[in-house]
């Protein structure tokens, strides 16, 4: 079965650890976001992915550089301008001479969703598309799916008043479509898949949905990047296991690790301690530190306490500085 994964984000939310990485080569628990999620697509039956690119495109290929993962061929469509979901689920379909029941996944979702029922639901079905939904805690800061026994889409519900929400379930970005949901998305048209086709599909009886409570979280805001790596931690995790020091990383044997990851290449200084925190590939931390609850991808000086900062690979945090909730660089300081 093929499959299209969505990798074309500037994912902006996560800046400015994407101003030289694109969100889905960040790693989690010490492996590329993209390369757990092939492995999960092909857990599920797909051998052939198509990425969905535009930003970037570049550090993909030296992820898969000959262009497999595991036993998946791996093949890139490079859109010539950002297309939005729906064209460039088009674009990427040509690309891929897609022609059979197919596969969509958003690339910055990780679940150990089980995606040959979700193939199974659809086909039993009918649908000419199926939606993964997941529960969230707070539905009111999301569109909400509402669907009837059978699993047919009746509406979407766009930030409903919390306590008028249909259900709590939400679109958790793993679809399965039928080709002719191409015929619907127009070539080289920005479109977006779930603002402008799903509801058409709705209007005509055909979008499906299935509900799982399978672990599930989307990577692109920093809380929820720093939550994923630190799940990957725990023996109870549904994901393979991470790691939480590289063997590569260079610790002072006075470093302090509580919680945390701690990636290849990461150089610390005598007498840090870190908790809570991921310190990704290539960060490099002075003497006498503390780091809590943060990403740090860049540097942080002798005696720097910080807490809850996301600092980039271009940031540099200032001896002895005292920082608080705060990105370094900031991002309205950085370029897409
Ligand atoms: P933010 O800028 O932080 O909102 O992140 P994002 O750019 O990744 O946007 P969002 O999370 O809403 O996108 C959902 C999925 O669609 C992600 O996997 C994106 O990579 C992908 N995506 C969004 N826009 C495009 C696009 O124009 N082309 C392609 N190929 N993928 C896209």
């Amino acid at each position: 079965m093929q499959a299209i994964v969505l990798v074309g984000g500037f994912g902006t939310r996560l800046r400015p650890l994407t101003d030289t990485v694109p969100k889905p080569v960040l790693p989690v628990g010490q492996v590329p976001m993209i390369v757990r999620l092939v492995g999960q697509l092909e857990r599920g039956g797909v051998d052939q992915v198509t990425l969905a690119l535009g930003f970037k495109p570049e550090h993909f290929n030296s992820v898969f550089p000959d262009q497999r993962c595991g036993d998946v061929a791996v093949q890139y469509a490079v859109e010539p301008e950002p297309l939005d979901t729906g064209g460039a689920i088009r674009f990427a379909a040509d690309v891929a001479g897609i022609d059979e029941t197919f596969v969509v996944a958003n690339g910055d979702v990780l679940t150990d969703l089980d995606l040959g029922a979700l193939v199974g639901f659809h086909r039993r079905s009918g649908a000419e598309a199926t939606l993964h939904l997941t529960p969230v805690d707070d539905p009111s800061v999301y569109g909400v799916v509402d669907a009837d026994e059978s699993g047919r889409v009746r509406r979407f519900v766009e930030k409903p008043t919390p306590g008028t929400e249909p259900c709590d379930l939400v679109n958790a970005g793993t679809y399965v479509f039928e080709p002719r949901m191409l015929e619907r998305l127009p070539s080289g048209v920005r479109t977006s898949v779930e603002r402008q086709t799903f509801p058409a599909v709705v209007a005509d009886g055909a979008l499906y949905a299935m509900a799982t409570d399978d672990y599930w979280i989307d990577i692109g805001r920093p809380d929820a990047y720093l939550r994923a790596n630190l799940d990957m931690l725990s023996a109870t995790s549904p994901l393979s296991r991470a790691e939480a020091v590289d063997p590569a990383a260079r610790l002072d044997q006075t470093v302090t690790v509580a919680h945390s990851v701690i990636g290849a290449d990461v150089t610390v200084g005598a007498g840090t301690r870190i908790s809570g925190s991921v310190l990704l590939p290539g960060a490099i931390v002075g003497e006498q530190a503390i780091i809590e609850d943060s990403i740090v991808m860049g540097r942080i000086g002798d005696g720097a306490h910080v807490c809850r900062v996301v600092v980039g690979q271009r940031g540099e945090v200032a001896a002895a500085a005292r920082l608080d909730g705060v990105r370094v660089p900031a991002p309205e300081a950085t370029e897409p």
